[in-house]
């Protein structure tokens, strides 16, 4: 079954065409950067009609990367949410009306789904059952995942996800747009025991993350420091070890938790090398998507939707865009 996946939830067009018996046969994605860069953030606006402008080009792309045609696809993938809902409109209006001008099944992906499961897109594939760590620019998640669709959360971020809390505080230290990649980069630079951030939470029981608090323990530092590239390094530096030690911590609890030696780490934050390295550390099998599929991708989407559209689910003639949609309303493929 040959499956094309659309992903516009927030600000980067991505798709590809994932074949249920030859795996991943094109991928494409269109990254909005430059177009939200001088705005310091993700203008929804500009998004939605950059997802429009994109999406078109890109399914004719992949299609010719992967010598297909629109008559040679099998079903049509979207990203449903969550998500921003003038982009998700975009993504869901274009493959839903694809699918319906075809005559086949289309499905709605839930994005953090996508992202749990694009670990499968990999050589050497996690076996279910697992504890997944989410961690993008919305959502801070500690999963366990009998299969999929069974997700039940064990712990969540109160307040910023992590991916926000990178880039509110890149921001702060006046670093390019989007801040999170850039801090790890300027990270490196920075002196090992310059500061000691606080590792919030771990003291409680639970699994639930708080990163605001981080933020702000970084602006108060920067206020109150000479203001030099090293003093920023070396503030970049202690922020990334406590969000890495924090995630260690939970990640370490969640397994003990429920009895699991198995780790699925996803979304923007999973390329962070500091993070990826670290968390080798865990007495356990650490499984993470290849550094392009850890961020916003078209792949995951086509996965996903492939291996629901597999098992026999199709959504009717209509787009419902759900801007806010936990993971925990998702159901078993019958
Ligand atoms: O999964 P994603 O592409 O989009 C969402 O679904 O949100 O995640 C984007 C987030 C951004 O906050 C970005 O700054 C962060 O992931 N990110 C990183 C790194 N690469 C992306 N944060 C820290 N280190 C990185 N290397
Ligand atoms: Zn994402």
């Amino acid at each position: 079954m040959k499956v094309l996946g659309i992903e516009s939830s927030c600000d980067e067009t991505g798709v590809a065409v994932y074949d249920t018996e030859k795996g991943l046969l094109a991928d494409q994605l269109y990254s909005q950067i430059d177009l939200h860069a001088e705005y310091g953030g993700v203008v929804p606006e500009l998004a939605s009609r950059d997802h429009i402008r994109k999406t078109t080009p890109l399914i004719k792309d992949v299609l010719s990367q992967a010598n297909l045609t629109l008559s040679d696809l099998d079903g049509i993938a979207y990203t449903s949410g969550p998500g921003l809902i003038g982009a998700l409109m975009v993504g869901a209006s274009i493959g839903r009306s694809l699918a319906w001008g075809l005559n086949i099944p289309a499905i709605a992906v839930h994005h953090m789904e996508g992202h749990l499961l694009a670990p499968m897109l990999e050589s050497n594939p996690p076996q279910f059952p697992f504890v997944a760590l989410l961690v993008s620019g919305g959502h801070t998640l500690l999963v366990d995942v009998k299969s999929i669709g069974d997700y039940t959360i064990l712990g969540e971020s109160l307040d910023d996800a992590v991916g926000e809390a990178f880039d509110k505080t890149a921001k702060m230290l006046g670093l390019a747009y989007p801040g999170g990649p850039v801090l790890a980069t300027l990270a490196k630079t920075g002196q090992a025991d310059a500061y000691k951030f606080p590792r919030p939470m771990v003291n409680r029981p639970g699994l639930d993350f708080s990163f605001s608090g981080l933020k702000t323990f970084a602006l108060t530092t920067w206020n109150n420091s000479e203001k030099t590239e090293q003093v920023k390094a070396n503030i970049a530096h202690a922020f990334q070890e406590a969000v890495v030690d924090t995630l260690f911590i939970k990640c370490r609890r969640a397994l003990e938790s429920v009895k699991s030696k198995r780790l699925v780490v996803a979304g923007g934050v999973g390329a962070n090398k500091r993070l990826r390295e670290k968390l080798q550390q865990l007495n356990a099998d650490v499984y993470f998507p290849r550094l392009e599929f850890c961020t916003d991708n078209g792949a995951m989407i086509a996965y996903a939707g492939a291996t629901r559209l597999q098992a026999g689910e199709a959504e009717g003639a209509i787009i419902q865009p759900r801007p806010r949609w936990s993971l925990e309303e998702l159901t078993v493929p019958a």
